[in-house]
């Protein structure tokens, strides 16, 4: 039998041993969560400030959405959609409904759901906007992360994601992001069919961008018949503070893309939505998923969506983000550590004063985990705050003081 002591030991060496290596955790391993805490397999309490990459918004194992899981789990589970099944249409109408769209393309990855709208762009533009076929163009952004498949990490220009992997899908132009006047260029080329685009770039470091940018790259891509086609996966569901990034700028993107907290966590579940004049290209046989529109899936999907809109997850990320922000402002002028705070709602980053390739933000991380919270960076120097949206004033407070003496002891090191 392994020792308690050595239970993380033996579940690292076994992930090791036996997994591929394609991601490098932090040396921590969790057994359990509830809310904004998860628990290692030694029975030490953590802040989750990572949030599974903001798809527990709702917080670990919300019972209301376990509830939803248990029991559909015990009726019905898949049928595939070569048949209905009485749960499908009702989620269709609520999620639709939720976030104003006529309908919704049901699958399960963030990816996948990416992957869905980049086709029906395309077929959009084929068959309504006359692009002669396979000259359709896609713009996207530099330091854009939408996903992992081939055709994704086509237009990426990470090089763990890109390198190695080719030969890539074309059709993409890639333009710096926050820049309208490099869109208003792009698109002068007419085989142009729509502009992909994170509402905040999350993996790229939470990169918010300038106000009003989001309002005039609608406006341009409506001049010239582009779809508009938000990513919301990261950051929609109440994130930032709203219910979808878009929405603080009252934006309507003409494709919208879902993933992550739509289950909350609980299952994967992703949706593209789009009004009909759009979905409406897709045909039997088009396209679709084993998976995708399962009926655990869309009883899942319903009760987190639930548990945004009557729990105030939205309002609480606001409030809560600006006394985030408000707190590591005020540390950032005690430290020479931190060279930027940014974010909106509950989606925020921590930019240290060093090099990208420096371990300097690995190292805080390792050491807020030696204090009892867990965040990750992301792009070298940058560490992103992440916690759930159910956070409350007290944890809150816990939470920050615990950045802020590790931050201290890491300065006084
Ligand atoms: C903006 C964005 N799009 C797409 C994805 C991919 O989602 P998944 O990992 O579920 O495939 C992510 C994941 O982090 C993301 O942040």
């Amino acid at each position: 039998m392994v020792s308690k002591s050595n239970l993380s030991q033996e579940a690292i060496h076994l992930e090791n041993r036996y997994g591929a290596h394609n991601y490098h955790p932090l040396p921590v391993v969790l057994t359990k969560g509830k809310g904004v805490y998860v628990w290692d397999v030694e029975g030490r309490r953590y802040f989750d400030f990572l949030s599974a990459y903001s798809a527990v918004n709702q917080g670990h194992c919300h019972p209301k959405i376990i509830e939803a899981l248990t029991n559909q789990a015990a009726t019905l589970t898949l049928t595939s959609r070569a048949f209905y099944n009485d749960n499908l249409g009702q989620y269709e109408k609520f999620v639709s409904e939720f976030f104003g769209f006529d309908k919704v393309l049901p699958m399960n990855t963030g990816a996948e759901a990416v992957e869905t709208a980049i086709k029906l762009c395309r077929k959009w533009g084929y068959e309504k906007k006359g692009i002669a076929t396979d000259q359709a163009v896609i713009v996207t952004c530099k330091e854009n992360f939408h996903g992992r498949t081939t055709t994704i990490v086509s237009f990426s220009n990470d090089s763990d994601a890109y390198n190695h992997f080719g030969p890539f899908t074309p059709g993409f132009l890639t333009i710096p992001y926050n820049d309208t006047e490099a869109l208003e260029k792009a698109l002068e080329d007419p085989n142009v069919v729509g502009f992909l685009v994170e509402p905040i770039q999350g993996e790229a470091g939470v990169k918010v961008p300038a106000e009003g940018f989001l309002t005039r790259a609608a406006e341009i891509c409506k001049h010239n018949n582009v779809l508009f086609m938000a990513d919301e996966v990261q950051t929609g569901i109440a994130r930032t503070g709203k219910r979808l990034a878009v929405d603080h700028e009252n934006v309507k993107p003409d494709i919208l893309i879902l993933g992550k907290a739509l289950s909350g966590g609980v299952y994967p579940v992703s949706a593209v939505l789009a009004n009909d004049h759009i979905m409406m290209v897709m045909q039997p046989g088009q396209h679709g998923s084993t998976f995708g529109g399962n009926p655990l899936a869309c009883k899942v999907a319903v009760a987190a969506l639930e548990v945004v809109r009557d729990e105030n997850l939205a309002e609480n990320a606001e409030k809560m983000g600006q006394r985030f922000r408000d707190e590591m402002q005020t540390l950032q002028t005690e430290t020479h550590l931190i060279q930027q705070i940014r974010g909106k709602g509950l989606l925020n980053a921590m930019v240290i004063n060093d090099t990208p390739d420096s371990n300097t933000a690995w190292n805080i991380c390792v050491q807020l985990k030696e204090n009892g919270l867990l965040a990750k960076p992301t792009h070298g120097n940058i560490i992103r705050f992440a916690p759930p949206l159910v956070i409350n004033e007290e944890q809150l407070t816990e939470g920050v003081n615990i950045i802020r003496k590790t931050i201290s002891e890491y300065q006084a090191k």
